[in-house]
């Protein structure tokens, strides 16, 4: 699309591109239009819908571990989705898996604390708050790496490098997930190791499984990208959840030797 101005009358006026420029006010054409804009035609097009879920992985994040207490019970899931929102007053968000007992516990007692991971977080750490959920085990058990901070929450004190308290002030429901928006009430730092992102996890402390195509059967192994869980089967369903970390058959990769 080409943009004229017409030194003749000064109309202006587009004209679609091999087109030629005629003054639309008193039909002047030739040298007397004068070309003030011209778009080429690739910025005009409009690009084929694409799904590719490979672009979400290129989202940088954090990771966390995110703690809650109800009637004494102290727990904690692995997140990746904490981020701040506000500064006056600072509230972050927070989007966990309703499948999770910490979403529970969130939303019925209204606090949360965060314990943002450093690159000196092992994948112990990770497996014993983000490989199971706290309906089936008590994840603080025999674990010394933690602070009671001042609103009352257990904190991971090894492995992570700042602490967040924070007060729900709103919900927004999103199906599989809650986000959480929170007041932070406390914040801290703890040292000056970076922060582990999510693709420094994937890359440097998520153990690397042993590449295996078939079982000794072979039946097809279909691994999930995220956490690293196995699924054996010569045909992963589309509906597939993972018992783990909660994301669906689109994270799962067939396993080739
Ligand atoms: C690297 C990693 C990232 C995760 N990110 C999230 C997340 O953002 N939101 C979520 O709800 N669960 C996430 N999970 C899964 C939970 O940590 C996991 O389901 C945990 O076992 C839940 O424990 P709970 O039932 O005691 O709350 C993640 C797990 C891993 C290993």
């Amino acid at each position: 699309m080409k943009k004229y101005r017409c030194t003749i009358c000064g109309a202006e006026f587009e004209v679609a591109d091999g087109e030629k420029p005629v003054c639309p006010e008193c039909l002047m054409e030739g040298d007397v239009l004068e070309l003030i804009e011209d778009t080429p035609a690739a910025k005009q097009e409009t690009a084929a819908p694409a799904a590719d879920p490979a672009a979400l992985h290129r989202i940088s994040y954090g990771l966390f571990v995110v703690t809650a207490q109800e009637n004494g019970k102290d727990n904690g899931c692995i997140t990746n989705t904490v981020a701040q929102v506000t500064s006056e007053p600072v509230q972050i968000s927070l989007t966990v898996n309703k499948a999770n007992l910490t979403h529970d516990m969130i939303l019925r007692t209204g606090k949360f604390s965060v314990s943002v991971l450093s690159q000196a977080a092992d994948f112990a750490l990770i497996q014993r708050f983000g490989f199971q959920s706290g309906r089936d085990t008590d994840k603080f058990a025999g674990f010394a790496d933690c602070a009671r901070g001042a609103d009352g929450l257990l904190c991971v004190t090894r492995g992570t490098n700042a602490v967040l308290s924070a007060e729900v002030t709103g919900i927004v429901n999103l199906g599989t997930h809650s986000q959480f928006f929170g007041r932070v009430t406390d914040m801290r730092v703890l040292n000056d190791t970076p922060a582990a992102t999510y693709d420094y996890y994937l890359k440097n402390i998520k153990a690397t499984p042993k590449k295996i195509g078939t079982t000794p059967e072979g039946q097809t192994v279909w691994r999930c990208v995220i956490c690293g869980y196995e699924y054996v089967g010569d045909t992963l369903p589309e509906d597939f959840i993972c018992p783990l970390c909660k994301h669906p058959a689109s994270d799962f990769e067939k396993v080739t030797s």
